[in-house]
């Protein structure tokens, strides 16, 4: 019999991480096409889309590649739930990079050198490269101790990313540097040239100004940080009793886990990769308070029902924030200007 290909495209008109989500995600999916989804986010798994009208298998995605998550435990690298992504990641023999968020992004949690050894160890028993984004390790704050990746043995193969723009506060004047472990200079030599052209040359002189005129500076803004961490204890005690947080040890970065005042909106999830989406907890805040917050379920697993907070403000605006969120919470009126 003769056969037909027959080729469809369309535009939707959403952003490229909501068509992602919703590609290999039920929940996304379902809530994208108003119809019932389910979608194992594995190259090959079977999925249904449409109530059932569409089924068939998932090919890997255009670009090759894919996310496979390893979320935190209680704050902190589980080796068991990274040794499973490990072994989802390199099923099918291809090159695996695991990105380090170190110190974390959002939780402000320092990794430890015995965890960071662990992952070296565990990254080197299967052949995955670990590239670790240590852009906040300027800002580890007082009682917590920061581990450089590249220094824990068996390191040697991995990269570290680091950039003035976060401990002085420079990220509209774009540079970081990429360090190559002893064994992967040859790797870092094989970048294409266009990847050093990002950085802008008043970027690189503000970069290079923070990091050799700027140690005094950063001390009293670290400071300044501790004391905000613990006014912001005080103040979620006070206005936000039920709400979870764990001190962060780094960053200037409180995740909340707001799940106990049920703000969350099951019609609008909120979307992996985008922290300005406003569903949820992060939506009520806005909407109600007027505070902006970034999304919690933009960080990925285990997102939901939280919401990140930027503390690195003055200690009055900061209470006037928690004073209004916990207005919001109580269902009184935020008195929000
Ligand atoms: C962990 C981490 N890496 C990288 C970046 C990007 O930094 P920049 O804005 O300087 O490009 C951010 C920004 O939030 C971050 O938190």
């Amino acid at each position: 019999m003769k056969r037909e290909a027959l080729r469809v495209t369309s535009t939707i008109p959403v952003a490229p991480t909501t068509l992602y989500f919703a590609w290999i995600d039920s929940d996304h999916h379902s809530s994208m096409t108003s119809a019932t989804a389910k979608i194992e986010p594995t190259v090959g798994a079977k999925y249904s889309a449409l109530n059932g009208y569409v089924t068939g298998k998932l090919v890997i995605l255009d670009l090759g590649r894919r996310i496979v998550e390893a979320p935190l435990v209680d704050g902190r690298i589980d080796l068991g739930m990274l040794g499973a992504a490990f072994e989802q990641a390199t099923a099918g023999g291809r090159p695996v990079a695991y990105l380090l968020c170190s110190p974390h992004n959002p939780t402000g949690t320092v990794h430890t050198r015995d965890e960071l050894t662990a992952v070296a160890t565990l990254a080197d028993e299967v052949g995955v490269t670990v590239i670790a984004d240590e852009i906040h390790a300027p800002l580890v704050l007082e009682g917590a101790t920061f581990t450089p990746y590249l220094s824990v043995a068996g390191a040697e193969n991995a990269f570290s990313l680091m950039s003035a723009s976060k401990g002085w506060n420079l990220a509209g004047m774009k540079a970081a540097v990429v360090i190559a472990g002893r064994a992967a200079a040859a790797d870092l030599a094989r970048l294409p040239e266009e990847v050093s052209h990002g950085p802008s040359h008043l970027g690189v002189l503000s970069h290079t100004a923070a990091l050799r005129e700027g140690r005094e500076w950063l001390d009293d803004l670290l400071i300044g940080l501790a004391a905000n961490r613990t006014l912001l204890g005080r103040l979620l005690g006070e206005h936000l009793p039920r709400v979870g947080w764990m001190p962060p040890e780094a960053t200037y970065l409180a995740w909340l886990d707001c799940s106990a005042l049920a703000l969350d909106d099951p019609a609008d999830p909120g979307i992996r990769g985008l922290v300005t989406s406003t569903g949820g907890a992060v939506g009520a805040f806005l909407e109600r308070s007027r505070v902006a917050l970034s999304a919690g379920p933009a960080f990925g697993t285990g997102g939901e029902g939280h919401v990140r907070l930027n503390f690195a403000t003055s200690s009055e605006i900061l209470t006037e924030a928690v004073t209004r969120m916990g207005r919001v919470s109580s269902g009184e009126p935020s008195g929000a200007r």
